[in-house]
């Protein structure tokens, strides 16, 4: 089984974006021919419009990956644009992609909905994401809950081109992990860059304890017993926390007589220890930044090599292959 992600360089990674997306990453890799994870930085160019900002976000993408647990013995990592092949492939997929699909995808929407012109780029963004799926026969996509629309288009687009010229594409499947399908932010919304809600995963400790201390709660009494299910402290908690641990603090919730106070003291405590290696091997690759280089070109070369290959094999399968005499 082959799987594949990718995540976009738009700043620091954040608990949402771990306990949705990169927690699976580390979760399935193992071998790494076959899990790819890439830095979306393609994607990335239809909100970054800063040189210096990109590249900066670039690095510190795949320091944070390498510091959460991608082991580039297990996984490939490297960066979307350094495989043009896939870009060549959109250009396949577009010509078989309906306006109307397009259209209906959220981000295009809601950005049309909020009254603002998108740009093609944010458009045809799923084409590229399906690019990016398909390009290396990829069975198996995790993701946030959120993208699992744009791996349906990937789906029907390997559809329809298989439908159109043979078997070339593989079909992707989905996956989201079910524990934390929407890890909530400081406010209760669901925790997002966008809504400045946001605890990043390498926060400064103390700057992390702050903000935990002002994460939104009801005003409901000390006394008063309170149900864990329903309250996005305990959410946020619940990630962090083992089996007894999380029991014991939903206990405490049912009993009431507890202030909110503690649990945050509780979720600050567990949140330090918990990335606290992670912390450490940040810090080893944050100093060598050739071992990081490298890590990122051996990881493009064995993505090209496979990018091409399903390449030539669309580019043949619809014609376009420039013939052999
Ligand atoms: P952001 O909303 O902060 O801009 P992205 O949209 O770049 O984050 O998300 C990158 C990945 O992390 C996606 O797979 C997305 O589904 C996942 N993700 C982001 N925020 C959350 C969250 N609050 N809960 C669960 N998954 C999330
Ligand atoms: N669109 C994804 C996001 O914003 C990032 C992404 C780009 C991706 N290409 C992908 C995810 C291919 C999975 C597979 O999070």
């Amino acid at each position: 089984m082959r799987v594949l992600s990718g995540i976009q360089p738009t700043g620091r990674f954040h608990w949402g974006n771990y306990f949705g997306a990169i927690a699976q990453y580390i979760q399935l890799q193992g071998d790494c021919n076959k899990a790819f994870y890439f830095i979306a930085n393609l994607h990335a160019l239809t909100t970054v419009r800063d040189s210096k900002r990109m590249q900066a976000n670039m690095l510190d993408a795949a320091l944070d990956l390498l510091g959460l647990g991608l082991d580039p013995e297990q996984a490939t990592l490297f960066v979307q644009s350094d495989v043009p092949e896939v870009s060549q492939l959109t250009w396949l997929l577009m010509t078989v992609c309906p306006m109307g699909l397009l259209e209906r995808c959220h981000a295009y929407k809601e950005k049309k909905a909020r009254g603002l012109t998108a740009d093609a780029g944010l458009f045809t963004y799923p084409v590229l994401m399906a690019a990016d799926i398909l390009a290396y026969d990829s069975d198996l996509v995790p993701v946030g809950e959120d993208q699992l629309q744009h791996i349906e288009v990937a789906r029907d687009l390997a559809g329809s081109f298989n439908h159109l010229f043979g078997d070339v594409f593989v079909l992707p499947k989905g996956k989201v992990l079910d524990s934390s399908a929407k890890v909530p932010g400081l406010d209760g919304e669901k925790m997002s860059k966008s809504y400045g809600n946001t605890i990043e995963c390498f926060e400064d400790l103390k700057q992390q304890r702050k903000k935990i201390m002002r994460i939104a709660t009801d005003s409901r009494p000390l006394e008063d017993p309170k149900d864990p299910d329903t309250d996005h402290l305990f959410q946020l908690y619940a990630n962090f926390a083992t089996d007894s641990q999380r029991q014991e603090m939903a206990d405490l919730y049912r009993r009431g007589g507890f202030g909110y106070g503690q649990v945050k003291k509780a979720l600050a405590d567990a949140a330090e220890a918990f990335f606290d290696p992670a912390r450490q091997r940040r810090e080893y690759f944050a100093t060598r930044p050739d071992l990081v280089r490298d890590i990122l070109n051996q990881g493009a070369k064995r993505a090209r090599a496979k990018a091409a290959e399903v390449l030539a094999r669309a580019e043949a399968a619809c014609g376009v292959a420039a013939s052999p005499n």
